[in-house]
């Protein structure tokens, strides 16, 4: 018999994270949509971490900042009748791989765009990374509040450049110092910007329908009738909200605001929990888990090292995928193939880290990992099964490791293994020389890198400039073609962390060139773990 509360709070879930660039508003953001899900004291420790971001990417300040950002890195939070939960994709200095990692572990996305900029160089490449598993995407354009670039034309740029359908929700009335309001395309509600409410749950001072003799009273003659006209236009001129194709990843719902102002923020919500998906489906080697399943599941998407300087501990995040998770109960590693007891998982509810008693589908428990935990482990009732989708990411930024002390050779591989099996770095060597490679896809993850290797594995390693430009993982089902490939590319190809054959290029262009010339070769630019 179908589980009825299971299926309640699956229902009930929303499970997101925000993709941007950087400075775009992501912080702001999701300061404001914490305060609307009164977790007011969590606004102040999102800022405290934003008030430091500028400093230098110190490993050791960002040590100092951990308990912070942990309490940051998933944020549960209710709103209009739903549970939210929010998982935090570091964008700043602390951009690395598990930005990428985190946006498996979610249903949908939020795409803050700022308005004058319009579409930026690390919104696009998240975009691509949401791709994969076709993610649900919809949009805030924020700094209305600034004199931007016109709304029909950043829509334009996300339809050209993202390649995905713009269907605006709200439509903004001027900009900068006219920003007047949002006008609701669906409701026929317009709601009017009042400033300086930024740091409070703001009015909503509203007026019903469009042809209301009240919006000339508030606006004057001309606005109403340029409103009027212009909501026409883009009725005419821009897509419909179509919920399917939302769903498919092929359209954005898209709202304007300000989040600073805090306005446009509860209109963006109030349609994100109406139309975002609850925990999706996902995918196993085995079958295909539906969050309805009685039995439980889950996989760890990321793990945080030395959260806490008294203890050594590390925190495996998992999502649960199906199922209840309760206190005391008995889980399958399936990697290591044995049963675990999980007394003390901890949930991100409010601003500390507390003790869970349950969990459910969408929701993301943090485990406490004495090394034992990777990334893309699955966790399951007794059932031999493993969640696929979690991938490692071609690095794009590549570094060479030099030891200070050359007998400590055998310190520095396990280190690094471990370090790579955290997911913390990625480790290429050269099947030609004896070379060490380290692949990130932000810079900080060297500079943690080399502090836990000297922390912990009493490893002091220096870091040189290596001629790798990207990596891709390669596959041949012929084997004789796989030989050949490998005799004849040997000077750019390495093996991996886990073992795997990899090809490293020097330049785009050359690995452009090399896949034509190698058309029975797959270079995939991501590997499953
Ligand atoms: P991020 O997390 O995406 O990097 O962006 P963040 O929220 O930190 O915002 C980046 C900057 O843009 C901040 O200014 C922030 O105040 C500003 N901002 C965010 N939303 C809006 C908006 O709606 N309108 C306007 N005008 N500005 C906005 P900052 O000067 O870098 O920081 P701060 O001194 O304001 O804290």
């Amino acid at each position: 018999m179908p589980d009825a509360t299971l299926a309640r709070e699956v229902g009930l879930r929303r499970t997101f994270a925000i993709i941007s660039h950087p400075d775009a508003g992501k912080t702001t953001i999701t300061e404001k949509m914490l305060l609307f899900g009164n977790a007011i004291q969590m606004a102040g420790s999102v800022k405290s971490k934003r008030a430091d971001r500028h400093a230098t990417s110190d490993w050791m300040k960002m040590e100092q900042e951990r308990g912070i950002s942990v309490t940051t890195s998933v944020m549960q939070f209710p709103y209009g009748g739903r549970i939210v939960n929010l998982l935090d994709t570091p964008g700043h200095e602390d951009f690395s791989e598990d930005t990428y990692r985190t946006l498996t572990a979610v249903d949908s996305a939020l795409m803050v765009i700022d308005g004058a900029k319009g579409v930026e160089a690390r919104t696009v490449k998240l975009m691509e990374v949401c791709r994969l598993r076709t993610t649900p995407i919809l949009t805030f354009v924020n700094k209305m509040d600034r004199d931007i670039r016109e709304p029909i034309e950043v829509m334009d740029e996300v339809e050209e450049v993202l390649n995905i359908q713009c269907a605006p929700m709200t439509w903004p009335i001027g900009m900068g110092r006219h920003f007047k309001g949002v006008y609701h395309l669906y409701n026929d509600v317009l709601h009017l910007y009042t400033q300086g409410q930024g740091s409070r749950i703001p009015d909503d001072r509203r007026i019903e329908g469009l042809d209301n003799p009240e919006v000339e009273a508030v606006l004057g003659e001309d606005l109403a009738e340029e409103l009027r006209m212009e909501v026409e236009l883009v009725r005419g001129a821009s897509h419909e909200f179509d919920h399917a194709a939302y769903l498919r990843g092929e359209l954005t719902p898209v709202y304007f605001g300000t989040a600073m102002g805090n306005f446009g923020v509860r209109e963006m919500m109030d349609g994100f929990v109406e139309y975002a998906p609850p925990p999706q489906p996902r995918e196993t080697d085995t079958r295909v888990v539906e969050a309805e399943d009685e039995r439980f599941t889950g996989f760890v998407f990321k793990i945080q090292a030395n959260m806490d300087p008294n203890h050594r501990d590390r925190i495996a995040f998992l999502r649960v995928c199906s199922g209840k998770y309760e206190k005391n109960m008995k889980m399958r590693h399936v990697r290591i193939g044995k049963d675990v007891k999980i007394a003390d998982a901890l949930t991100f509810m409010a601003a500390d880290r507390t003790q869970v008693e349950e969990a459910w589908p969408g929701d993301i428990i943090g485990l406490h990992n004495h090394g034992t935990i990777q990334i893309g482990d699955t966790f399951t009732l007794n059932e031999e099964m493993r969640f696929t989708g979690i991938p490692h990411f071609a690095p794009e930024l590549f570094k060479r490791v030099r030891l200070k002390d050359p007998l400590k050779m055998k310190a520095l591989q396990k280190g690094l293994q471990q370090l790579s099996e955290e997911g913390a770095t990625q480790v290429f060597m050269p099947v030609d020389n004896n070379d060490l490679i380290l692949g990130a896809v932000g810079t900080l993850q060297f500079d943690v890198v080399a502090h836990r290797l000297k922390e912990e594995y009493k490893v002091e390693a220096v870091y040189e400039g290596v001629n790798v430009n990207t990596a891709r993982w390669i596959y041949c089902e012929d084997v004789k073609k796989l030989e050949e490939f490998k005799r004849k590319a040997s000077a750019n190809l390495a093996i991996d962390g886990g073992g795997y054959l990899t090809y490293i290029a020097p330049t785009r262009v050359n690995l452009q060139m090399t896949q034509e010339r190698w058309p029975e070769i797959r270079f995939q630019p991501t590997r499953e773990h």
